[in-house]
């Protein structure tokens, strides 16, 4: 890199990569020829028969390194890996910045962040100016969860199975200012709308002025009637509040469409973004009246930019996620959906017919997609999930809440057939045991 002349051409290749949705992304010059065939070849085909295809998927599995590691990696609701085109855009950019980070990553990388600003919008199907991009979903949602105004006394309805994150920054401020914060507890799964829209509507009171609702729970994976929920809340007046962590990038929908004021997301879940990438969605009209977490020049501007006032972060792990958008918008969102959920279908139909498993997720797609979970008659899901692993190499987690007690399984696009089949001979052995 010191060679002048290399140098240039390595900027010159860098810069085609700041426009990471142009023709000369990386995902373009690593993925186009190949794509371009098997998007011709299944052109007509509706999602849910493409994914049942391994020819397809096959070439899907090729973009990512993870598909070839020797533990079958069955956690990809926790944190996802990225595609290979996705690792080698942020390792550029990495050494891109370190050829002068105050540079390169102050002048050039950051001139990436609005591209990437309407990238985001377009698959959130939202308007640009109400996404905000930041680190994470923890940072996403505490952002709104501290940045309300709200007195003493007034009450926030959530669950015993929200995100924890969430859950102590509501108890915190329960806490610190005397917000009340009510927590309903559910025995999923339901596949009843009306009884979770129901649960919430009976916990409203004159004082409550918040729902915080979680659209895919993380424990079981069941998906959440949120705009029900939201649209009802709002007959009450009340804001709601989404925790997308694990939809957004998974789930064809778009934002504004579940009828929430707030949405936040990680994008190192289902998008496969960089790790330490995630997002905030604010409805237009509430963005002046939430304080930002870090500062900002007038805290209640209507510019949503406010919250992103981060200090100094990652240039190329925020810049890294364009390509990963390249990456999911050439699959499309229905096709992944698709996948996955036939995935999970896949492991836990055959896995059901072992004597002494429980399946803890509905079957029933409108309630669930990538995530279920599983148990073994005599096993705590610890003991589970640690043979899984030590006997097996699978990786997986364990689930141990008050009423949910089991092993979580999440595939991804790159997870192959045979890893699954892997995990059910693997709980056949273990049942024998
Ligand atoms: C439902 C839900 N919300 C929020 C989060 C937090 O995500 P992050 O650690 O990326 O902030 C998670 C993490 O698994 C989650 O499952």
């Amino acid at each position: 890199m010191n060679n002048p002349i290399h140098r240039r051409s390595f900027f010159k290749k860098s810069g085609a990569l700041l426009s990471a949705f142009s023709i000369d992304s990386l995902f373009n010059q690593v993925h186009a020829d190949e794509w371009n065939d098997i998007s011709i070849q299944f052109k007509n085909w509706s999602a849910k028969e493409l994914a049942k295809n391994e020819d397809y998927w096959a070439v899907i599995q090729q973009g990512y390194s993870a598909s070839s590691s020797p533990v079958v990696i069955l956690n990809n609701g926790g944190v996802s890996p990225s595609p290979i085109v996705v690792q080698q855009a942020v390792a550029r950019f990495n050494e891109l910045s370190n050829q002068g980070p105050s540079y390169y990553m102050w002048r050039i990388l950051d001139q990436g962040r609005e591209n990437l600003r309407d990238a985001l919008a377009n698959l959130a199907g939202s308007d640009a100016e109400e996404i905000a991009i930041n680190r994470n979903a923890t940072e996403a949602l505490v952002t709104i969860i501290y940045g309300l105004d709200l007195k003493q006394g007034d009450e926030v309805i959530g669950s015993t199975q929200d995100y924890p994150n969430m859950m102590q920054a509501w108890k915190q401020r329960a806490q610190r200012e005397g917000i009340v914060y009510k927590q309903l507890t559910f025995n999923f799964p339901i596949e009843n709308d009306e009884e979770i829209v129901d649960a919430y509507r009976s916990a409203i009171t004159p004082k409550t002025k918040i729902m915080h609702l979680t659209h895919v729970i993380n424990w079981n994976g069941q998906i959440m009637p949120v705009k029900k929920i939201a649209r009802m809340a709002h007959e009450y007046g009340l804001e709601v509040i989404i925790d997308g962590a694990h939809s957004y990038g998974l789930l064809d929908f778009k934002i504004p469409d579940l009828e929430g004021d707030y949405f936040g997301t990680s994008l190192h879940k289902y998008l496969s973004a960089p790790i330490g990438s995630g997002m905030l969605w604010v409805k237009k009209d509430k963005i002046s009246k939430i304080w930002p977490l870090t500062c900002a020049g007038d805290p209640l501007s209507n510019d949503i930019r406010k919250f992103e006032n981060l200090g100094t972060r990652s240039f190329p792990i925020e810049q890294g996620i364009g390509e990963a958008l390249n990456f999911h918008n050439a699959i499309g969102t229905k096709r992944k959906e698709e996948r996955i959920r036939y995935l999970k279908n896949y492991w836990a139909e055959r896995t059901m017919q072992i004597p002494g498993i429980k399946i803890h997720t509905s079957f029933k797609s409108e309630y669930s997609c990538a995530l279920a979970g599983v148990s073994l008659e005599g096993k705590t899901p610890g003991e589970l999930s640690d043979v899984l692993m030590q006997q097996f190499k699978i990786h997986t987690t364990s689930i141990s809440l008050e009423n949910i007690q089991c092993v979580r399984v999440s595939p991804h696009v790159y997870t192959k057939i045979s890893d699954l089949d892997r995990l059910v001979d693997a709980l056949g052995k273990i049942s024998k045991s």
